[in-house]
């Protein structure tokens, strides 16, 4: 299904990005419909059935390199016109990052993603999204894909604020959190069941001459 694309003065993106500019994050537990969601979850698990998710690594360039102790989940990234569903999600990033644009001029010009899959008992520790020699990711954005997820079952987004205090996100289905990628440490606890998101970032341009 292909979903219709939403302008990006939807007052659901002008929640967001006024959430970003008074504190830095927000969350939307109702972003994605249902539907999509449900397409979105069996795309992954069908890439994953197909041996397409591999480890991810920690770092950037030649010196990254996959690391279970520091992340645990399994990435595909996502290029158009492979799925409608992905499509319409990476339609619907694109509203979004008009509004960033015209909310809080951050001169965003693209979006890369990928689907993530965490097996049960992994883990993504304590970190900030931005590499120490590339500081074009200006925002994060991670959706979830999981149906009847309770707390029980672990798996939180734990974000540290203002003074280090933790707020928890349970991976629901459609639910979207979005923060500043340089500003936010956070860190994804383990699961006691198959954890499945899209996890995206908005870039400016790099002062890279090539
Ligand atoms: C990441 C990340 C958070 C999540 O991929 O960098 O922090 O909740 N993901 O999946
Ligand atoms: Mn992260």
């Amino acid at each position: 299904m292909r979903a219709m694309p939403i302008p990006s003065d939807h007052p659901l993106l002008l929640r967001i990005v006024d959430d970003l500019a008074t504190h830095g994050w927000s969350q939307q537990n109702l972003f994605l419909p249902l539907a999509l969601t449900g397409e979105l979850a069996a795309e992954c698990r069908k890439r994953a059935a197909e041996g397409e998710l591999a480890p991810a690594a920690v770092g950037r360039g030649p010196a990254s390199e996959v690391r279970e102790g520091i992340r645990g989940d399994h990435i595909q990234w996502l290029e158009p016109g492979q799925a409608d569903a992905c499509d319409s999600y990476l339609s619907l990033m694109d509203s979004l990052r008009e509004a960033l644009n015209r909310g809080l001029f951050l001169g965003l010009e693209d979006f890369e993603s990928h689907f993530a899959l965490y097996p049960p008992g992994a883990f993504y520790r304590r970190h900030v999204d931005r590499f120490r020699d590339d500081d074009r990711r200006m925002v994060s954005a991670v959706i979830y894909l999981n149906d009847a997820w309770m707390p029980e079952h672990g798996g939180q987004l734990r974000m540290y604020l203002e003074d280090d205090a933790a707020h928890d996100v349970d991976p629901v289905g459609g639910c979207l959190v979005v923060f500043l990628s340089g500003q936010v440490p956070h860190e994804v606890l383990p699961a006691t069941r198959e954890r499945l998101s899209l996890t995206g970032w908005f870039r400016r341009r790099g002062n890279d001459p090539f």
